[in-house]
């Protein structure tokens, strides 16, 4: 019957100013009126379905129809998805914990013949061959859905269908970002990683940060966790509220980043010998952010688990307003982030790559840098913030505004067409020896420091998070975006071109550029014919000389 498994700890634009329009959350399922104003709504809300919900591990051949009849014993079932990873997995949110609740007492602890088992029941379930839910036809087939991309392979023919690059853009957006279920099952992760952490500190949370909530993930993407104790460890408190208060006392510790280290430690401890579906876990406490790393079979997620870490929390609801603003800005971000990774500019390995981090605010401050600017600049959204969005940490303002309503953007009516060929000779042309990126001023500023790539953390202003990236790095990011322009200025790559042999249509627009790159030294896929690279990057630079030159003269 049903046992806990190894349960056993084992939007629109407009000269004069218009007010910002939200286009709504991609994957919520509010109704039109009450919409979400902020991340920390959408999130809150999320993690409520999620401390309803359960996964359940289920044989190959579970009848949808009864599974459900079984589970409903125990309580209304608002919403139920099925997806495959090591084997099918359901997730279903119940109407309330207490029907989890109800559901977990009627659960056996596995009886584990060469082991002894631990008395914790997560919610994390396995159905083992129970005839109540056991499909006539064998096997059944479980309406699974997609935790993952589609290859690169198969994204370049489906936008090669497409009529214009615009929609290309779009398509590419819709295929990458997450779901409203992978979001589901990123903010149930963090609950049942919430039970575990429950058991050292019974009232902290775990949240979701970085691309899994600003509005950027791609499906795939990791899953960055932040142990949030700020409701218990009085940080928030400015005095005592009566003669009482606690006794408290942090052995062997001199620092923040110390108690940061030791938690994570003791935290790591427990998730490695106890958390259900959780392997190959490594604590890297000596990292500028200590962090405890895992992956969740179950789930399929790489977890990232780190604490007393709200800068970043903070840079994660900066950048999901900035997507937030006008629909323009994350079908960029997406389509270059698709871009670099086809062209191993961005890495899932830590090294001296350009991090999708730092490719992201690249693209702010592209869409800053437009005339009209399409997205405000840091410092404008800090001038338009209230006394409730005053934000300090570590002596870093962090403050900007909250409420979308008091942004007003300027009327920008640039394509994405036209934006994505202009990041191409932005980037191409940008004096990077020189300046740096600077989101907060929207606006490049003499260099503070020697590195090859310059961009100031937008909060921890002496800080450049792209540090790591060496020169050849960025050597090949500026080669690739002077090929990307020169071909966007191609009549034949701007060319819808049919389908090609068989039934595969050849690729055209945004698809050509996701083909192997031919410019010296840069590794590609496949080759592909095509005149030699210095060629063709001569008479890009010509032809951008040129279109700088008329510019000039236009300007004068
Ligand atoms: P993915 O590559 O899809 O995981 O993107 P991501 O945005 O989640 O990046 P990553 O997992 O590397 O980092 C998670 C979050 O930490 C980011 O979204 C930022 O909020 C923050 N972050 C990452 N790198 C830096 C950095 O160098 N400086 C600062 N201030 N924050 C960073
Ligand atoms: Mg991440």
């Amino acid at each position: 019957c049903l046992n806990t498994v190894e349960t056993v700890f084992r939007r629109s634009v407009g000269t004069e100013p218009i007010v910002a329009q939200t286009e709504g959350v991609q994957d919520n399922d509010y109704g039109e009126n009450d919409a979400p104003k902020s991340l920390y709504d959408l999130m809150a809300h999320r993690q409520e379905q999620a401390e309803r919900s359960v996964l359940i591990s289920c044989p190959s051949r579970t009848s949808e129809k009864k599974f459900l009849k079984f589970l409903s014993k125990h309580g209304d079932i608002k919403k139920h998805f099925f997806y495959e990873s090591y084997g099918v997995y359901a997730v279903v949110e119940f109407g309330s914990r207490d029907n989890v609740v109800s559901l977990l007492d009627s659960a056996a602890i596995p009886i584990v013949s060469h082991d002894s088992t631990v008395p914790f029941k997560s919610r994390l379930l396995a159905l083992r061959n129970h005839s109540s839910v056991d499909s006539a036809s064998q096997p059944s087939s479980l309406p699974c859905q997609p935790q993952t991309t589609v290859p690169i392979n198969e994204l370049i023919q489906r936008l090669s269908r497409e009529e214009s690059i615009d929609e290309q853009i779009s398509s590419l957006t819709e295929a990458y970002q997450l779901t409203e279920e992978n979001s589901r099952l990123r903010f149930l992760v963090c609950s049942l990683l919430k039970d575990i952490a429950a058991a050292y500190f019974p009232e902290c949370t775990i949240r979701p940060f970085g691309s899994s909530v600003n509005g950027f993930g791609k499906l795939g993407c990791d899953l960055d966790m932040f142990l949030d104790l700020d409701s218990i460890s009085g940080w928030n408190l400015k005095r005592p509220k009566s003669g009482l208060s606690l006794e408290y006392q942090m052995k062997r510790t001199n620092s923040e980043r110390h108690v940061t280290q030791s938690i994570l430690s003791v935290i790591g401890e427990c998730v490695d010998h106890f958390g259900p579906g959780c392997v190959g876990v490594q604590k890297i406490l000596n990292a500028r952010c200590p962090l405890v790393r895992f992956a969740h079979q179950p789930s399929g997620f790489q977890c990232d688990l780190t604490a007393n870490n709200r800068v970043a929390m903070k840079s994660t609801e900066l950048l999901y307003l900035y997507g937030e603003l006008d629909p323009r800005v994350r079908s960029l971000v997406f389509t270059i982030r698709c871009w670099a990774r086809a062209h191993s500019i961005t890495s899932s390995i830590p090294g001296a790559w350009i991090s999708n981090f730092s490719l992201t605010v690249m693209v702010l401050f592209f869409l800053q840098r437009r005339t009209p600017p399409i997205i405000p600049t840091l410092n404008q959204l800090r001038d338009l913030a209230g006394p409730e969005d005053e934000s300090v940490i570590e002596g870093n303002d962090c403050t900007f505004v909250t409420d979308f309503s008091k942004i007003e953007l300027q009327r920008n009516t640039d394509t994405l067409d036209q934006l994505l060929s202009d990041f191409f000779e932005f980037y191409a042309t940008f004096p990077f020896s020189r300046m740096s990126i600077n989101i907060r001023k929207g606006k490049e500023q003499n260099k503070p420091e020697v590195a090859p790539l310059h961009i100031q953390n937008p909060f921890e202003t002496s800080l450049n998070v792209s540090k790591n990236v060496n020169t050849s790095q960025l050597d090949r990011f500026v080669a690739l975006c002077q090929e990307s322009a020169w071909l966007l200025q191609q009549s034949e790559t701007r060319t819808p071109r049919g389908v090609g042999v068989g039934d595969t249509p050849a690729a055209w627009g945004l698809a050509t550029l996701l083909l192997p790159s031919q410019v010296a030294g840069i590794k590609g896929r496949k080759k592909r014919k095509r005149e030699p690279a210095s060629e063709r990057i001569k008479s890009l630079l010509e032809s951008l000389k040129n279109k700088n030159e008329g510019k000039k003269s236009s300007d004068s």
